[in-house]
């Protein structure tokens, strides 16, 4: 009765609602779970050429508001997501590879790789936060640069960009321009916010162990950051490259929320591990109800439909 799907680089992703790259995609299993859900597109764990366990535990937390997370991208290396990418796609939806890079330079092999295999879609993660000595490379716009035209020339697969969270504005103008003059198909905005610190006052330690128990923020404590990233990107693209949203997003407002700042899909993390699979059915029946509320036929009706707030009347004595 109302669509939710959405076209990215001409991949139909229905719904428009699929699991962000990070929890419970790293397996097989887990993949196997994501595909046989309602969620629109599977999405794996940031793959790299080499296969890591990541950091060591404890590193990840669940907070009321959202989570904190150290992970140190444990997964099975690019060459065994190559493997699983035919039998996923066999079970009838999109998939994204997630790949990431410890050094630089094994971000473009890696792209390479995985560009190779059955995947829909490449999300190249720039954007890692905790990698004890490695600074995020989606920071430094000239390394960035670099490195998105390396991977566009070896990639080619309709090639996306997982951008941390940006608080400035000169740097979304720059980092905008950027991805256009390289070509890039999507962004998925935002990774989590990085170098937060959550502390266990009864224990006076932090929660997590690596990195001193610095990590990163994800859920609801990330959301309005998330939307303004979103909002950024949409007015300095004019729309011009799709953004998959992702930060914060628990219920069919949330995404409802995502699509008016100009997002034309969106991703869940932090809930999605805190729920499981299940999820996506809900998420997509609550976005169903929203769009019933508003009279729309379709999700992509409100994608970028914010409206300004107008000021305030003057109210001044007669
Ligand atoms: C990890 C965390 C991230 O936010 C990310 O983008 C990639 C990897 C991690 O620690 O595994």
């Amino acid at each position: 009765m109302f669509d939710l799907g959405t076209t990215i680089a001409g991949v139909r992703l229905d719904p428009c609602i699929m699991n962000a790259s990070g929890p419970l995609c790293t397996t097989f299993a887990e993949l196997t779970d994501l595909a046989r859900s309602a969620a629109g597109a599977v999405v794996t764990k940031s793959m790299t050429l080499a296969p890591r366990q990541g950091n060591p535990e404890p590193r990840y937390a669940d907070l009321p508001q959202g989570s904190i997370n150290a992970m140190g991208l444990p997964n099975l290396g690019v060459d065994a997501y190559c493997e699983f990418s035919e039998l996923l796609r066999a079970l009838g939806k999109p998939v994204i590879a997630s790949v990431a890079a410890v050094e630089p330079g094994e971000l473009v092999p890696a792209i390479a790789r995985a560009a190779s295999a059955a995947f829909d879609l490449i999300e190249a993660n720039l954007s890692c936060p905790n990698l004890p000595g490695h600074p995020i490379i989606a920071y430094d716009v000239d390394a960035l640069a670099r490195l998105l035209r390396e991977a566009r020339a070896v990639c080619h697969r309709p090639l996306g960009v997982k951008l941390p969270p940006y608080f400035d504005r000169v740097h979304q103008e720059r980092v905008a321009a950027l991805l256009r003059e390289t070509g890039i198909d999507f962004i998925t905005v935002i990774n989590s916010v990085p170098n937060a610190l959550v502390i266990d006052l009864e224990h006076e330690r932090p929660l997590i162990h690596p990195k001193g128990g610095f990590g990163g923020l994800g859920g609801a404590f990330v959301k309005p950051i998330a939307l303004a990233n979103v909002r950024a990107f949409y007015e300095l693209l004019d729309g011009a490259i799709p953004i998959i949203g992702v930060g914060g997003v628990y219920t069919g407002r949330d995404i409802a929320e995502f699509l008016l700042a100009g997002a034309s899909a969106v991703q869940v993390g932090t809930a999605y591990r805190q729920e499981g699979p299940a999820i996506f059915a809900r998420l997509a029946q609550e976005l169903a109800s929203v769009l019933a509320e508003k009279r729309c036929a379709a999700a992509a009706d409100l994608v970028g439909r914010l409206q300004p707030l107008p000021a305030a009347a003057e109210t001044l004595p007669a």
